[in-house]
């Protein structure tokens, strides 16, 4: 399908309210082949390369609407980033649900927060896997990542699905984590959550992207998990009291649904020795939820090792539980964002401090050549609005002194995450924030490029797509010449 400059490509959803924003959660009917964006001023050398980016897209198949923003088949989108040019592309991941629901011409199988009457439930996680949340670039693959099953392979040329990931035959479509930690060195860490068997699935992969060591841990009252950290020795999960209750799933309720939030139980962080993981210890903290962690580092102090954290944390799970559902019929439920909140574990005493820096924050980035050590900014989301799903700012915010800068786009742009992008051209050079809003007023996406010190002075250079893509997720950066391998429109 062509998309012709200045129409839109998404077409309205029939079964539900109309708001403005309503593209944030529209279904693009097809892949959307390379296209030429408009550009506002150039964008730096050091962004010459792809900025790689994931989201549910496919919300609607057949009249039926997913109820959850998160059960959206994938689509992975690429913007070639070289100056004054930029070109974008957005394809449906072909997973196995995909290919055979889009053949149907419904859906055979529930997702992650729907389920449909009178259709089969999933007989794995991976029959209901929509690769819809992250990327990893890893080797000669991109990897679109899940949260429940397994990663799937792509060109990241054509953005072509090439199948499943297996890293190892005996974790044949184990849970891998769209959330991976990537050291300096380009060792990765990951883990997955099998929910039912109460399991914590850990992995080390090599820079090479081999597998190194995997392993299967038992952890009481397992939750729902989606993003960790990795300081230099020590792996740390905060675990939010959304339990798994396996008489909810075997009543028939959706994955989602089959958990319970017991805020009675409060939160706890769990911290896994990286070499020995049978060395663990927990720690207990008040009751809150979290999506996302910016970083982690260890300190070594006369007192013993103090591990510092910051993560976006809500008092509940309501974001996950009602908003998520909520948008997918036009309606905004109104929960207050998560507010960026540090904390201290003390390893030998067992003391925890937890500070809130009241500044609303979501989708936390760091300079990823930190992670795991010490890092002072965070770059992420803030300040919502009435009227419109997600945030209208980004902002970098010093973790240890709470000073914190921001840009507030035009009223009704939805922002989406913007990564942080190192500038090896000049070691003076801040670097540089890149990332996506969703402009209602125009119907389109905005690609912009931010100075990583003066966010307040606005963009230095902007790309607008001639349409709207729906909301995503995550995504990554990868420098080097950007190949435009097809023809543009
Ligand atoms: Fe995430």
């Amino acid at each position: 399908m062509a998309a012709a400059a200045g129409a839109p490509v998404l077409a309205p959803s029939a079964v539900h309210a109309s708001p403005g924003w309503q593209p944030a959660f529209a279904t693009p009917p097809a892949d959307l082949p390379l296209t030429r964006a408009r550009v506002r001023g150039r964008f730096p050398d050091a962004l010459a390369g792809t900025l790689y980016r994931n989201g549910p897209a496919g919300h609607d198949l057949g009249g039926e609407r997913y109820r959850h923003w998160f059960d959206g088949d994938g689509m992975v989108h690429r913007f070639l980033i070289a100056g004054s040019e930029v070109h974008h592309q957005g394809r449906y991941v072909a997973t196995p649900k995909r290919v055979a629901e889009t053949t149907a011409g419904r859906r055979l199988t529930e997702g992650f927060g729907t389920v449909f009457k009178d259709r089969e439930s999933a007989a794995s996680p991976d029959s209901m896997n929509a690769a819809n949340i992250s990327v990893l670039p890893l080797g000669d693959d991109l990897l679109a990542l899940w949260e429940g099953g397994s990663a799937t392979r792509l060109d990241p040329l054509t953005l072509q699905t090439h199948g499943i990931k297996t890293w190892r035959a005996d974790l044949e479509g184990a849970p891998f984590s769209a959330h991976p930690r990537v050291e300096a060195d380009g060792t990765v860490w990951n883990f997955g959550v099998s929910a039912h068997h109460g399991l914590l699935l850990l992995y080390e992969i090599g820079p090479d992207g081999a597998l190194k060591r995997a392993d299967a841990l038992p952890v009481s009252d397992l939750p729902m998990v989606h993003d960790f950290a990795v300081t230099a020795r020590h792996l740390v999960f905060l675990l939010a009291p959304l339990v798994y209750d396996a008489t909810r799933r075997e009543a028939g309720a959706s994955f989602l649904d089959s958990h319970v939030w017991r805020p009675e139980q409060g939160m706890r962080a769990l911290v896994i020795d990286k070499h020995d993981w049978k060395q663990q210890r927990q720690f207990e903290l008040p009751t809150g939820f979290l999506f996302h962690i910016g970083n982690a580092w260890e300190e070594d102090t006369p007192a013993g090792t103090v591990i510092h954290l910051d993560y976006a944390r809500s008092a509940d799970a309501r974001a996950l539980l009602v908003d998520a559902r909520e948008v997918m019929q036009g309606r905004l439920a109104g929960t207050p964002g998560p507010r960026l909140t540090v904390l201290k574990l003390h390893l030998r005493s067992g003391q925890v401090l937890q500070t809130d820096l009241g500044i609303e924050a979501e989708f936390p980035c760091i300079d990823h050549r930190l992670v795991g050590g010490r890092h002072r900014h965070v770059f992420h989301a803030t300040s919502t609005v009435g009227g419109l799903p997600m945030w209208n700012a980004i902002a970098c915010t010093h973790v240890e002194t709470g000073a914190s800068q921001r840009f507030r786009f035009a009223p009704g742009a939805i922002v989406e995450e913007h990564v942080f992008v190192p500038d090896a051209s000049s070691g003076s050079s801040p670097g540089w924030v890149l990332g996506t809003v969703l402009d209602q007023a125009s119907q389109r996406t905005v690609l912009s490029c931010f100075a990583a010190d003066a966010l307040a002075d606005g963009p230095v250079a902007q790309a607008t797509l001639p349409y709207a893509l729906p909301l995503g997720l995550h995504g990554a950066f990868v420098s080097g010449a950007a190949v435009v391998s097809e023809k543009p429109t």
